[in-house]
């Protein structure tokens, strides 16, 4: 048997009523935020990612999933959307479109990554950008439609963490200085991070190993070395949390896994003990420098993006939509059958959700059937009912059955489910 592929699942019937809720949510807020969807490729030409995400991070350097194509260009599975968003944004000149200013997406992404729970290789984020503008204000915003976004889906034991990651120079400046401090204690990092000092440092701070821990104790932080004007933006954002009542807290050690960042980083983590050690549900900041070193204008932009899978793995079931009220047809005999296909047709065309068993021949098999999917009344129709002109209703929960009219039976069944 060819089973899938590791680090993959399947999304299956019984996951989907919190897909659902957490999809509609996302929408929902998106346009109550005034954010509008686009749809962009799963796959693009692999230097989008690698210029836009960094060659030394470690989606770039060990979780992409690359390939050739025929004509041995070299394609990559989007591993996050905001390089596409940024692609689509400079190809279709939407910096001229006041109203595609404000985007989200919702789709598959693709890293391989070691599978645990809430990781996983293909996974779904719900992601919003907002091109164009570089006040607070819109950092804030995004935070907030995040933090509002977890909190219509009821989840609790949440963290804002915020961090500023100052402009590029203060990260230049501030990355010899945290260089200089590690290289002297290189000794007491991880075989990984003795890697990341050349190449990305800033990881350093967020490795959970304890020697690493220890020696960054003391390390020079970000947020000690920042511009007068990161300064001051730091201030204003998390003011501008404040001032909408959002709690947060500030995290020096925030870095990030991908480079376009300057200035706000932030994410959203979980204490649910569902999700381990992969407790960030969502993360963003803002990326001034993106657009225009991808080949577009000079453009400021701030977004984040949550993650689908662990947010479902913390959901709580009051968070659930009851599922619609359901009614079982029960048909039997030549006469019967072709009745109760008109009745459950009837049911359909008034938008009551129905359903039968085809072929089934006794009424303990029809009753079995409608108890296993939840029904709320069954419609018996045998041969006896369809030359008498009847249908006998059964509420499933008290066992009751009353007969009613063949033809005006849909509409009293839909008028008991709907006011059910
Ligand atoms: P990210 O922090 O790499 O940011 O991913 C955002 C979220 O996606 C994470 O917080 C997590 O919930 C989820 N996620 C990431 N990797 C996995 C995985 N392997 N399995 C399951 N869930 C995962 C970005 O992707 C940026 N593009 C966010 C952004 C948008 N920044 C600005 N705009």
């Amino acid at each position: 048997m060819i089973r899938r592929i590791k680090g993959v699942k399947d999304i299956l019937p019984d996951d989907i009523p919190k897909w659902d809720v957490i999809e509609t949510a996302a929408r929902r807020l998106a346009t109550i935020y005034g954010f509008r969807e686009i749809r962009i490729p799963i796959f693009e030409q692999t230097d989008l990612f690698a210029r836009s995400i960094g060659t030394t991070t470690d989606i770039v350097e060990k979780e992409m999933y690359t390939f050739q194509d025929l004509d041995k260009t070299s394609l990559t599975l989007r591993p996050e959307g905001t390089a596409g968003a940024v692609r689509a944004y400079i190809e279709n000149n939407l910096g001229s479109v006041p109203s595609a200013q404000k985007m989200f997406y919702l789709g598959p992404m693709f890293r391989h990554e070691s599978p645990q729970a809430g990781r996983q290789r293909q996974f779904h984020q719900l992601g919003v950008e907002f091109f164009g503008n570089p006040h607070v204000g819109a950092d804030v915003e995004v935070m907030a439609f995040l933090w509002h976004f977890f909190a219509d889906l009821k989840l609790r034991d949440l963290t804002l963490e915020v961090n500023s990651l100052g402009e590029p120079a203060d990260r230049s400046r501030y990355r010899a200085l945290l260089v200089k401090f590690l290289e002297a204690r290189g000794d007491c990092l991880c075989v990984n991070c003795r890697g990341r000092l050349e190449r990305n440092p800033f990881r350093i701070l967020d490795c959970k190993e304890a020697g690493c821990r220890d020696a960054t104790r003391d390390a020079p932080m970000m947020t000690d070395h920042l511009s007068e004007r990161a300064r001051t933006q730091f201030e204003d954002v998390r003011s501008g949390l404040s001032a909408l009542g959002i709690p947060y807290t500030v995290n020096p050690r925030l870095v990030r896994g991908l480079d376009y960042y300057t200035l706000t980083a932030f994410e959203v983590t979980s204490l649910s003990p569902h999700l381990g050690a992969q407790n960030a549900l969502g993360g963003g900041g803002r990326y001034d420098g993106l657009v225009e070193g991808l080949g577009g204008p000079s453009t400021p932009a701030v977004g984040f993006a949550a993650g689908l899978e662990r947010i479902a793995l913390v959901l709580p079931p009051e968070a659930l939509t009851p599922q619609p009220k359901m009614v079982f047809v029960a048909a039997f005999g030549k006469d019967g059958e072709a009745a109760g296909t008109r009745v459950l047709q009837a049911l359909r065309a008034r938008g009551v959700s129905s359903e039968t068993l085809y072929g089934a021949s006794t009424l303990k098999a029809h009753l079995r059937q409608a108890d296993r999917r939840g029904a709320l009344l069954t419609a018996i129709i045998g041969d006896d009912e369809a030359a008498e002109g009847v249908v006998l209703l059964r509420d499933m929960t008290t066992k009751a059955q009353e007969k009613l009219p063949l033809s005006s039976a849909p509409d009293m069944i839909a008028a008991r489910v709907f006011s059910a």
